[in-house]
């Protein structure tokens, strides 16, 4: 029986998951490298490292599952989207990988709206342009560095920089390319309008695959250094987003997966392509071959609870240490002295800005509403039940497009705590379930390369065989208290972004 490999080049580390077919995890492991941050608002990760980090996860997946590269039947690549990685035409990196969180391309951003038009870049792209988007990052280099820019002969996004060390092909798929500017999402092709009005050349760019599609195999020189077996076959894979939906079922419609970890992510399945007008959601090709995905996301969920206990949460997390629990238990244990609403006490998670359905970096966090009344309670309630209307933010701009929600999907860190989870479903008004895995982007991977190999029929049948609703939250009888809530917490971010204007401003003059 083959056993699946899924590889996830993240931020903070490359996981390697070993999965049998009935989709149990065999191994399991993380290795992990630095991000640089050589200058404010940059952002960079060195390629070599994805690769040292691959070799040596995938060595120790197979040493700790006991198994030889002849027992994996397939690989599946995933990973952190956006990334821009230059090579010359030796295949030699030419300089770090830009990554998504990089901030540095504003300017030109502006200049590539400018230049196509906001509204063409939708009819062409399917995207406004993010500086987190790969396109703008090949315009800065040729701006800021022209003498890369002139050797330069391929570009990948960092989960194919790690196929082309493992294959020796050139090549994408659907997903991640969605998240270039240079991608037209709707024909599922690169958009040779784009690379004209950018002048990008089309050759620069690889060959692109749906998901499951065995896009290469592993070399001679792969195996050695893996330890897989010669020939094994690679398949396209997918963006973390879209293979993490895959890993947790978001393959068909009604389906909604809500990720809380430092950011909260959104995510609908779409059986049709379709667009939010404004652009505000992201609109990528799926990893299910012929279907998209929309994507909202709210920058600090996690993150800001995790700025609570850091503020506020010193006694929680040294009782915690003593108790040998997680602080955040503590702090849930804290948020539910609290009643829902926390009498009117309303928190805007915008603690590093906010993508989703505002993309402003300016945004701030903000609790309208402190009275003598709340205490410690309330405000960490209310961060629990902010980040739960930011959420839903981005859930009715995917309603707005005619999607019934009918269940949603809680995972990440974020999904281990019962009250958020029942804060979510009842902000939501929708059933909130959890799954019985919790690998995300790895797991779908894998699932990708069972389809490609023919284990699977297809990703819904694989994510129908492997995946299972372990827990359901329903909305309680509190939902109706959360409607006015939410009606005035939509008022805020129009109403202070002037405040947040001059706030930005007065930081800057005061070079804080
Ligand atoms: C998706 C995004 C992140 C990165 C890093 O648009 O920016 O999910 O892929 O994980």
């Amino acid at each position: 029986m083959p056993y699946l490999l899924g590889i996830d080049v993240g931020t903070s580390g490359t996981k390697v998951l070993i999965l049998d077919e009935a989709g149990a995890v065999v191994a399991n492991v993380t290795e992990e490298y630095p991000l640089d941050t050589p200058r404010p608002l940059w952002s960079e990760q060195n390629p070599h490292d994805w690769w040292a980090a691959t070799t040596a996860g995938i060595q120790r997946a197979l040493a700790s599952a006991g198994l030889t590269g002849d027992d994996i039947g397939g690989v599946g690549l995933s990973g952190q989207m956006h990334g821009m990685v230059m090579l010359d035409r030796d295949a030699r990196p030419l300089r770090p990988a830009i990554l998504w969180n990089d901030q540095r391309t504003g300017p030109q951003c502006q200049w590539i709206t400018e230049r196509v038009g906001f509204q063409r870049l939708l009819d062409l792209t399917a995207n406004a342009v993010l500086p987190g988007f790969t396109a703008p990052k090949i315009v800065w280099t040729r701006e800021n560095e022209p003498a890369v820019y002139e050797r330069t002969a391929k570009i990948l996004l960092p989960k194919d920089y790690v196929r082309y060390r493992l294959t020796g092909e050139y090549a994408s798929e659907v997903s991640d390319a969605s998240g270039t500017s240079l991608f037209d999402v709707r024909r599922r092709a690169w958009s040779d309008a784009m690379l004209t009005a950018l002048d990008i050349p089309r050759d620069w760019l690889p060959d692109v695959f749906e998901s499951p599609v065995v896009s290469g195999q592993i070399s001679p020189t792969a195996a050695q250094a893996t330890g897989l077996r010669p020939g094994t076959p690679v398949v396209g894979g997918g963006g973390d987003q879209a293979a993490g939906a895959v890993g947790s079922g978001i393959v068909e419609p009604g389906l909604v997966s809500v990720t809380v970890g430092t950011s909260g992510v959104v995510f609908a399945h779409l059986d049709e392509f379709a667009l939010e007008p404004q652009g505000r959601l992201h609109a990528f090709c799926h990893a299910v071959p012929g279907k998209w995905h929309v994507m909202g996301v709210t920058l600090s969920a996690g993150g800001s609870l995790r700025w609570l206990r850091d503020a506020l949460g010193q006694d929680e997390v040294a009782v915690a240490r003593l108790m040998g629990v997680d602080p955040y238990e503590l702090l849930d244990a804290e948020a539910a002295r609290a009643p829902a609403g926390s009498e009117g006490l309303l928190f805007l998670p915008y603690l590093s800005g906010e993508r989703t359905p505002y993309p402003d970096p300016h945004a701030k966090g903000v609790f309208v509403g402190l009275t003598l009344r709340h205490g410690k309670p309330h405000l960490t309630r209310s961060v629990l039940e902010g980040v739960a209307y930011s959420l839903r933010d981005c859930l009715e701009l995917v309603r707005d497009l005619g999607l019934a929600v009918q269940q949603v999907r809680a995972s990440g860190g974020g999904a281990r705590s019962p009250l958020w989870r029942e804060i979510q479903a009842d902000v939501f008004g929708t059933e909130l379930v959890t799954i019985n895995v919790a690998e995300g982007a790895a797991y779908g991977a894998a699932l990708l390369a069972g389809v490609g190999i023919g284990v699977y029929t297809s990703v819904e049948e694989a994510a129908a065989r492997v995946i299972r609703v372990v827990t359901r939250t329903a909305p309680s009888a509190d939902a109706p208290r959360y409607a006015p809530g939410y009606a005035i917490y939509r008022q805020l971010y129009p109403s202070l972004r002037p405040t947040f204007e001059a706030l930005n401003r007065w930081v800057v003059d005061a070079g804080h």
